[in-house]
């Protein structure tokens, strides 16, 4: 289906990764994100699949449903993932970044730096979003996020990717969202021609620029273990089954290939 989009409003948004172009249709109230250096949209609908086959919303946390879309931009058909807006009638985003910069001052981030491990940095993080927003449970949802990202590869997990909801004065868990920079989609950044398993080994995990495994054990130590996934290989094809309507020929069985590859190696690093 080809959705011509009624609303030109771009929202822009700092990220290190540059932005996924986003669009939101006030009338359908859903948002679309589009592909734009490799199959991000792709990545954000495969992960959001796969995510749902877990203990993720047992646990009371809600994941956002992406799906694969085309629309027309200027013209032209683009490649797009679609997913309801989560947010209801009177709540906000607040950002991690925003939250803190507000609370503290900005020499939150110096604070966050001079903190002598890993381990303390994210308890710096914690206790002071804890404290700033009255949630209880923020770090077992901040080992949820570096969990999931690091079986997904999803190296653009920096604070303004972290965010919480707002409604006046009361706060609320954002349900799982943002993975598009997951699975080497970026193909800018990883090129088609190198083989994914050589590039995997140095994908580096935000917000602490370090090595994936040891971002999430330094918050399963706090806060311990968080996702179960219980997915098969069959449920990851079955995720992959309609890329050839979104991709050219070209490029569709290997995009499909390097999710498989992705997924199965950081699959073994989570046992
Ligand atoms: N499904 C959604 N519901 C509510 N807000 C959304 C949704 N998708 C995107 N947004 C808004 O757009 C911003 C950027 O979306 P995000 O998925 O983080 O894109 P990016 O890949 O550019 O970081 C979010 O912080 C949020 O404000
Ligand atoms: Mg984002």
């Amino acid at each position: 289906m080809t959705i011509k989009l009624v609303t030109d409003k771009k929202i822009a948004e700092t990220s290190s990764k540059g932005n996924q172009e986003k669009w939101f249709d006030s009338e359908e109230n859903v948002w679309y994100k589009l592909d734009l250096f490799g199959y991000e949209a792709l990545a954000e609908t495969v992960v959001s699949k796969l995510l749902k086959l877990s203990n993720i919303e047992e646990n009371g946390i809600k994941i956002t449903d992406y799906d694969m879309t085309k629309v027309m931009v200027h013209k032209i058909e683009r490649t797009a993932c679609v997913s309801k807006n989560f947010l209801k009638d009177g709540e906000e985003i607040i950002t991690i970044a925003a939250l803190l910069r507000k609370g503290i001052g900005s020499e939150y981030i110096r604070n966050i730096e001079k903190q002598s491990s890993l381990q303390k940095k994210i308890d710096y993080i914690v206790t002071n979003v804890e404290k700033l927003t009255g949630l209880d449970g923020f770090g077992e949802y901040l080992t949820l996020l570096f969990e999931t990202d690091m079986l997904f590869l999803n190296d653009d997990r920096h604070l303004n990717n972290i965010a919480v909801i707002r409604k006046e004065n009361k706060f609320d868990y954002c349900p799982l969202f943002d993975y598009g920079a997951g699975l080497l989609s970026n193909i800018r950044d990883y090129p088609l021609d190198i083989e994914a398993k050589g590039m995997i080994k140095n994908v580096v995990a935000r917000p602490f620029n370090c090595n994936f495994v040891r971002q999430m054990n330094a918050a399963e130590k706090l806060y311990g273990r968080q996702f179960e996934p219980d997915f098969t290989n069959d449920d990851v094809e079955k995720s992959l089954e309609n890329v050839d309507e979104y991709y050219s020929e070209r490029y569709a069985s290997d995009f499909k290939d390097r999710i498989k590859v992705c997924i199965k190696t950081q699959r073994n690093k989570y046992r």
